[in-house]
């Protein structure tokens, strides 16, 4: 059959690939539809033709699945951030466990994993997120509109609520443009993003553009301890499934004998500070986050650390050198996952164990595969997190063991 742009045709959608597209087979081509579900029946028409896939739009639900919902979001389906309202929470679950499967061993060439150990689900399937940017942009009368991207990357959509925002930062969204600086924000020709932040011991706040320098540091809240985390640094976006990564990344590394751990990518050392009798040394771009660290170390009671601000992918060798074996590494990197310096460290160095925290399966993968190295590494342990219900997006953690060889 010859595909071509504008063609409607009728076709059966099978899975749904990672970052959200149903996808069906068409000749032995893949065929992507945004917005469908496996099982489903539906009328498309090819918007896109390229060398090995072909993209879609839906025209009509012809046989729906059973797993289909109302989405909640009034904007859902024109605003780029959620893909996967208009499916049941038990399905967008089952979805991330089998993407989570095939990236890693299509892209990561992991086919001997254990099973996922944990598996787990957000406590609030909406209304989970501490903090929104939204976009600012001025139409041509000069009103100001705070929103996100449209899918088509080319509009802002005016953004009045955000199911997947908790209540507090909604509320803030209302009095977005009423603040003095709001106002000033408003005047100003490029007018600049605003940041909504909630924190579980503070005021919500709103701040335009790069957080404003020398506020004091938020409280959030962590197992019922406060954690302090500057302004305008990376903290996690959903706190209760936050609390899992906490727990379970102490779980998983009390247990191991070395008494040594390499946090790596620590932000304000929120991945460390339940491995208080190991002796932490965390590595972080961010110079506010690491002043916050050592504060937040002190305040729980980690008794040996090293805070240190810097580049990672270069410090990670110098504190790795001759002490593979009594180290721990944890890498939690942003979503564009640790560099090729990290990687060529632990080939080097040789860490008795990893823990890999990503946000992104394929740079997960990506760099499993340079770790793992055909059998340097396997993988002890495994964890889904959906730290981002609503989207395509989820957390996952991989602990790995050093194969030890025979020499
Ligand atoms: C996904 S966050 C994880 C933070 C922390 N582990 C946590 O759970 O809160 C990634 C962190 O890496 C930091 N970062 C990004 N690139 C870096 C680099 N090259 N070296 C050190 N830190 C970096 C960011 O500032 C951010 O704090």
């Amino acid at each position: 059959m010859i595909y071509k742009v504008g063609r409607e045709l009728e076709v059966e959608v099978a899975d749904v690939a990672f970052g959200g597209n149903g996808v069906a087979r068409l000749d032995g081509l893949v065929c992507f539809i945004p917005f469908a579900i496996p099982g489903e029946k539906v009328k498309v028409r090819i918007t896109a033709v390229k060398k090995r896939f072909i993209e879609a739009e839906i025209v009509e639900i012809v046989e729906p699945s059973e797993n289909r919902i109302e989405p909640a979001c009034e904007l859902y389906g024109q605003c780029g951030g959620c893909q996967y309202q208009h499916i049941n929470y038990r399905t967008q679950l089952s979805l991330k466990e089998s993407q989570l499967k095939q990236v890693l061993s299509r892209i990561g060439s992991l086919d001997e994993m254990p099973e996922i150990e944990k598996i787990i689900p957000s406590e609030n399937e909406f209304a989970y997120r501490n903090r929104i940017t939204l976009n600012a942009y001025k139409d041509p009368d000069d009103h100001i509109i705070y929103g996100y991207k449209h899918l088509n990357n080319r509009e802002t959509l005016d953004v009045r609520n955000c199911p997947i925002a908790k209540e507090e930062i909604n509320d803030m969204i209302r009095v977005l443009k009423r603040t003095p600086w709001g106002y000033k924000n408003a005047k100003r020709e490029k007018p600049k993003a605003a940041t909504l932040r909630w924190s579980g011991e503070d005021e919500p706040v709103i701040y335009y553009g790069s957080a404003p320098k020398g506020m004091p540091w938020r409280k959030e809240t962590l197992n019922g301890r406060s954690f302090r985390v500057p302004l305008g640094a990376f903290y996690q976006v959903n706190p209760e499934v936050a609390e899992h990564l906490f727990n379970i990344t102490k779980e998983w590394l009390n247990v191991l004998p070395q008494p040594r751990v390499i946090d790596a990518f620590c932000g304000a050392g929120f991945l460390s500070m339940g491995l208080e009798d190991k002796h932490v040394i965390g590595i972080e771009e961010n110079d506010a986050s690491i002043e916050a660290a050592k504060h937040n170390a002190l305040q729980w009671g980690v008794k040996s650390f090293n805070y240190i601000a810097g580049d990672a992918n270069r410090l990670i060798n110098k504190h790795l050198r001759n002490k593979g074996d009594s180290t721990i590494l944890i890498i939690d990197p942003p979503r564009r996952g640790c560099g090729e310096k990290t990687i060529e460290s632990i080939q080097k160095h040789k860490p008795s164990w990893i823990l890999y925290v990503s946000c992104d399966p394929a740079t997960l993968a990506r760099d499993l595969k340079g770790i793992c190295n055909d059998g340097d590494y396997k993988v002890n342990k495994m964890a889904l997190l959906d730290m981002f219900p609503q989207t395509s997006h989820f957390e996952t953690m991989v602990l790995l063991e050093r194969e030890e060889k025979d020499v």
